[in-house]
């Protein structure tokens, strides 16, 4: 299997011609800056956002580059990791033509974006067990398959993916396999970015969103080879992340440490829920979770649902989702929040 980036992009993508944005045909130092129909006379908040931020975000993706043990060149930054999901799309399927293959139950974003995109959706279930259906993939996979999303650990199940399983794929599609790690920081796997270097046809997706507790600044990571990463800077709006984004992600890059006490934190609240919800009688099931939510099978789980939004408590009904009959997806939070919840449930009758 010989992956060829040529092959699977769309031709009016690798024939476009990008637009070339003021800060992208100058970006050193200069005296007078009149090339970018800016605000001359500055802005009302800062006097720096007046200016058109950088196009590539290089400050950033520098400071990103030494955490992640990622070359810049080889990272690209989304509004969101939905930005990145919707950037691969359009750059590798042609609309009515091509398809993308997804495991359901998984994050509902893929198939959106292939619809706006008017692109087809080949599911393949997961097994009950949540990993991987090697066979059904092999089945689903066609000549206008480009791109596969793998979400591990994955939303809504919580679950990481085998990562034999992964490799199998990666070593026998020639198409694109995205992994989303979005909540990789819960996870006791192994991130796939350190399998950039082995796989050209691999995109590793992570966000500040979840981990960072960046969710309100937008800002999502794809980590591939610097052909792909490529392609998709040429697609991108040419000014995709803020610069407020920007300014304070590069400060919240300096927080590690509290990063890391956060995750320390979930995790352990995490456990302590697990540990509380299992002993209720109305709890079935709470399923493993490698993420910061926990999905639980409860008898009457949308009624169950309801009486929790009528105490202001609110949870992710996914009883209507494939093989989550009857489950709430629970988001970990504080000690306080974890609390108000099991005690409400004790109370449910
Ligand atoms: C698996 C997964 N990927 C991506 C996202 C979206 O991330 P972002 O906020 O970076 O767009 C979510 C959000 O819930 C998610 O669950």
């Amino acid at each position: 299997m010989s992956f060829d980036l040529n092959r699977i992009l769309r031709n009016n993508i690798k024939a476009l011609k990008p637009y070339s944005s003021a800060r992208s045909e100058f970006s050193g130092m200069a005296k007078v800056f009149l090339d970018a129909n800016e605000n001359a006379f500055g802005s009302p908040l800062t006097r720096w956002y007046n200016r058109y931020p950088d196009p590539l975000q290089w400050e950033l993706k520098k400071k990103i580059s030494t955490i992640k043990n990622v070359a810049p060149e080889n990272i690209l930054l989304g509004n969101g990791s939905d930005e990145c999901i919707d950037l691969l799309i359009r750059a590798f399927c042609d609309p009515q033509r091509d398809n993308i293959v997804i495991c359901p139950p998984t994050y509902g974003m893929y198939e959106v974006y292939a619809n706006i995109n008017d692109v087809q959706v080949k599911e393949v279930p997961l097994h009950s067990n949540f990993q991987l259906d090697l066979e059904g993939l092999e089945n689903a996979i066609d000549e206008n398959t480009k791109l596969v999303f793998f979400c591990s650990p994955n939303n809504p199940t919580g679950n990481s993916m085998d990562h034999e399983d992964i490799e199998m794929v990666l070593n026998n599609f020639d198409g694109i396999v995205v992994i989303d790690e979005a909540y990789i920081n819960y996870s006791r796997s192994r991130s796939f970015v350190a399998e950039l270097k082995n796989y050209p046809n691999l995109v590793v997706m992570q966000t500040f969103s979840k981990a960072w507790g960046l969710a309100a600044l937008r800002l999502g990571m794809n980590f591939a080879s610097t052909e792909i990463i490529g392609v998709l800077n040429k697609i991108k709006p040419p000014y995709n992340i803020n610069q407020a984004t920007q300014e304070l992600a590069l400060k919240a890059l300096d927080h590690l440490e509290d990063v890391n006490t956060m995750i320390k934190d979930t995790v352990r609240e995490r456990e302590t829920l697990v540990k509380n919800l299992v002993q209720l009688s109305l709890v079935q099931k709470v399923y493993p979770s490698d993420a910061n939510f926990v999905l639980a099978k409860m008898e009457g789980a949308t009624s169950i649902y309801n009486y929790l939004k009528e105490k202001g408590i609110i949870v992710r009904n996914r009883s209507n989702v494939m093989l989550c009959e009857d489950c709430l997806r629970i988001t970990v939070g504080t000690p306080g929040e974890n609390e108000q919840l099991i005690d409400a449930l004790k109370n449910y009758s």
